[in-house]
């Protein structure tokens, strides 16, 4: 039988479509493509009609029986939210760490101390496959309630051989048991593990001769990402393990001064990364870089605040020509959330992104920040049937009433998951 879904009457569908390829900036961050009195057939997964309800009861009324019909009369429709950046798979929590925090710890001390990272690490290793399947699963469950239906996850709580294999492999399996589409990055320079303190180039031999190959070998990630941090790679060990992962196949993503300046935004631009991510402390020149490079810009500004840091600037770097992206980050330590709305609301309250600018960085602009434009990320014929209808009107209001979950209703590949 065939799977029809018909979404009717939206009084706002904001498809995002695309003319062109690539990340948009500038002006076309705002071009939504909005249609009034919106309507959408999907068929078998995939989006197969776009327009105005009246043009598709032309086209598709006499077939009206064969669908599930939804009146969206009064709601916002949008694509699937894509989260291009999170730390998923990993075992236990750390609310300790928070609560030392806010005692006055800092997050940099907390992980030179052996916690932070670490303290993930150490739970993630002691962890079965099948647990971290199951905290796993969960958290894409809260993910798809929040109106995401795609996401990058990446290793980085394993640092050894083994366990970065393991994390891989438990992204495999929740590719395959959750609706939720996975991208995965191999993030074996994530941290360099405690066992390696004082030898840290030893530990860089390890990921770019024994660590990138096998996964490569098995096929078990598409992005290479490298946290380059004070204290944690240099440029100059970050560049090394980059074009490591290129000789295999990975492309680069880079953590990029976050915390500290350290020219991370020059070295995504000059390496070819796909995007650089945090960028808290990026230069003017770094972000003249990547906008000449065309490098995406992925900001997280739960984690500015999460860490009580000023957010990165967006509103400068969507002015300068980088194409912005947004996501959770969501990770044990400075993001533990998975809420890409509530990432929306602060885009626009710290970063200064208009309402439209939030949401193509957190749809189309975050799909093109995992190589996925070509299947989600807008309503277009074609691509696959990921929709969200929300409790409201009109996009706007998506943004201005902040720190709720709006969510209505989702579709994932043209089946209905929530709602
Ligand atoms: O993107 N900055 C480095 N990595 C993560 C945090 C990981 C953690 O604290 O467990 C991030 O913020
Ligand atoms: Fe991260």
């Amino acid at each position: 039988m065939k799977n029809i879904v018909w979404i009717k009457h939206a009084s706002q569908l904001a498809t995002l479509s695309q003319s062109g390829k690539g990340p948009r900036i500038k002006k076309a961050m705002n071009e939504l493509s909005i249609i009034e009195d919106g309507s959408i057939w999907i068929e078998n997964g995939l989006i197969k009609a776009v327009g105005t309800t009246e043009e598709l009861e032309e086209l598709f009324e006499s077939r009206a029986h064969e669908a599930e019909i939804t009146d969206a009369t009064g709601h916002l429709v949008t694509p699937g939210l894509v989260d291009p950046h999170t730390h998923v798979a990993y075992g236990g929590s750390r609310e300790k760490e928070f609560e030392m925090r806010l005692e006055g710890a800092t997050y940099m001390e907390i992980m030179n101390a052996g916690g932070g990272i670490h303290s993930t690490t150490k739970m993630t290793r002691e962890a079965t496959e099948d647990e971290l399947v199951a905290q796993s699963l969960r958290r894409l469950d809260s993910f798809l309630n929040h109106g995401v239906t795609t996401i990058e996850g990446k290793s980085g709580y394993g640092l050894n051989l083994e366990t970065e294999l393991k994390q891989l492999r438990v992204m495999k399996r929740l590719q395959n048991e959750h609706p939720i589409d996975l991208v995965p990055t191999f993030m074996g320079a994530h941290a360099v593990p405690v066992e390696y303190k004082g030898r840290e180039e030893e530990y860089v031999t390890l990921v770019i001769d024994e660590m990138i190959p096998a996964v490569a070998k098995e096929q078990l990630a598409i992005f290479n990402d490298v946290f380059c941090e004070v204290g944690v790679f240099t440029p100059e060990q970050s560049r090394r393990i980059l074009e490591a992962g290129k000789r295999y196949g990975l492309i680069p993503k880079i953590h990029a001064d976050e915390i500290e300046p350290y020219e991370g935004a020059e070295l995504a631009a000059s390496v070819g990364a796909i995007s650089a991510e945090h960028l808290l402390q990026a230069s003017d020149e770094g972000i003249q870089a990547m906008a000449a490079a065309g490098t995406i810009a992925c900001l997280l500004p739960a984690t500015a605040l999460y860490l009580r840091e000023e957010a990165a600037e967006g509103r400068k770097m969507i002015d300068a020509g980088v194409p912005v992206a947004i996501s959770t980050d969501c990770n044990p330590g400075s993001s533990p959330t998975t809420s890409m709305p509530l990432v929306m609301n602060l885009a626009c309250i710290s970063m200064r992104l208009t309402p439209a600018e939030a949401l193509t960085a957190a749809t189309y602009n975050a799909a093109c920040a995992i190589k996925m434009e070509e299947i989600t990320g807008s309503i277009e014929i074609g691509k696959q049937g990921d929709v969200v209808l929300w409790n409201c009107s009109n996009y706007q209001e998506l943004q201005y009433l902040f720190g709720v979950n709006h969510v209505n209703s989702v579709w994932k590949n043209g089946i209905k998951v929530v709602g």
